[in-house]
């Protein structure tokens, strides 16, 4: 294999051969293969894409790059959710103990945020104690002994998506359906997994800002999943305001646990439903019973609050700290409300911009190393189609420190659109792939 041929192959149009694919991430991967040869190789598929065949030969070969987790010696199925990431969406962190506690062995491997979209492991971050960087062993143990655990990345699982993703982030290749596909569904097939839900978000606080993007990316995703034997669904759901009424790290754990606690808000119990009942039919567990009323019931009955404590538990953290209204949860020295100038009702809340400032206020990071605020971000107290008087507040900042309150301020200024009419209400599921 010369890394100049497949170049030059890639950017004429060509198709690649399978063992082209597979020497070629195998020598990037040990370093042999330049990370020059690779950018170039990334951009040609940038621009040229690839075939089915390439794209299950290249997730493949990102896959066999490291460990293969096999947790097919602990029985009952194993059912993963994946998003594509969005603001306010701190569905994993009820839907996992959700499901687990309803019968499904939940593996959940997270990513930590990137851009104007929280990640799962910073939220987790929040609760004093809870470990992310747990090792295969424990991981193991944890599906077993307690039904589910909410880990982060090894360094031995799919080590080519690492050095192949901080290329791409560098080289403006990060937007390409199928090196996204193929980096999401190699880690995902990793895990050890029997099938996946698969989160598509769509809208302006998502990756994919149509629905034809997000259906190509969904149905790519599928396709993969398909292919390497494991049953894959995709439901594409909103992402034009954020999900909920919190977005920052604290903030979106004491949602989530209102969820468990019977209290969460509409929107985010629909979409955790949803994805649910998904999760318990792949698992085929719910038998007779609609998957959906025994989501409830695991709600109504307190076992879904009872696993997440039983989880923070087994991964180190303080469950006495979600309790009494997360009473042990970091709060935000400072509250600044947003208040609206005029009155009207909210026909738009811009989700990026709302990330945006969730990140100056420091929930996010800005440069790569900087350390994430566990206490900062923004309650909603407007979502669209609710009415606002004037000098009443759309949103309050939790934050640390003035000039970052200012700079989230100016942002969320900006994101607040109000009419004079509640806008048609739009879907939360808009579709559903398989
Ligand atoms: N998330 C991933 O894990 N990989 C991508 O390429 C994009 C988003």
């Amino acid at each position: 294999m010369r890394a100049y041929d497949l170049i030059k192959k890639k950017r004429d149009g060509g198709a690649l051969p399978t063992e082209e694919i597979d020497a070629f991430l195998e020598a990037f991967t040990s370093g042999e293969v330049p990370d020059y040869q690779a950018a170039a190789l990334l951009m040609a598929v940038y621009f040229r894409g690839l075939t089915p065949t390439e794209l299950s030969a290249w997730t493949s070969a990102m896959l066999q790059s490291g460990d293969v987790l096999d947790l097919s010696d602990i029985p009952g199925r194993k059912v993963d959710k994946h998003s594509t990431g969005g603001v306010g969406d701190k569905v994993s962190i009820c839907l996992a103990p959700l499901v687990a506690a309803c019968g499904v062995r939940v593996p959940m491997i997270s990513g930590r945020g990137l851009g104007h979209t929280g990640g799962t492991l910073d939220k987790l971050r929040s609760i004093p104690g809870f470990r992310v960087d747990l090792g295969v062993e424990r991981y193991r143990e944890l599906i077993g002994e307690v039904g589910a655990c909410l880990v982060g990345q090894t360094d031995r699982l799919v080590p080519a998506d690492r050095k192949l993703y901080a290329l791409r982030d560098v080289t403006a290749t990060v937007e390409s359906i199928p090196l996204i596909a193929a980096s999401i569904m190699s880690k995902k097939l990793a895990e050890g997994i029997d099938g996946l839900v698969l989160d598509v978000k769509v809208g302006s606080g998502a990756f994919m800002k149509d629905v034809g993007s997000a259906r190509e990316l969904a149905q790519t995703m599928v396709g993969i999943g398909r292919s390497m034997g494991k049953q894959t669904v995709a439901l594409l759901t909103d992402m034009e305001q954020p999900l909920g009424r919190t977005v920052g790290n604290a903030l979106e754990v004491i949602e989530a646990v209102d969820v468990l606690q019977g209290r969460g808000p509409d929107d985010l119990v629909e979409v955790t439903l949803a994805l649910g009942e998904e999760m318990l039919s792949l698992a085929d567990v719910a038998r007779g019973t609609p998957a959906r009323d025994l989501l409830r019931r695991a709600i109504e009955d307190g076992r879904g609050f009872e696993k997440f404590q039983q989880i923070v538990r087994a991964q180190g953290g303080d469950a006495a700290a979600l309790e009494d209204g997360c009473r042990g949860l970091p709060h935000a020295a400072l509250r600044r409300p947003v208040a609206a100038t005029e009155a009207g009702v909210v026909v738009a809340i811009d989700a990026e911009l709302v990330g945006t400032a969730a990140v100056a206020l420091g929930a996010g990071r800005e440069r790569i190393d900087d350390e994430v605020e566990p206490a900062v971000g923004i309650v909603l107290d407007r979502k669209v189609g609710e009415s606002v008087a004037a000098g009443e507040p759309l949103c309050t900042v939790h934050g640390s420190d003035e000039a970052r309150i200012g700079r989230a301020i100016a942002l969320l200024d900006e994101a607040f659109t109000l009419g004079d009419a509640a806008p048609e209400a739009r879907p939360l599921i808009l579709e559903r792939l398989v």
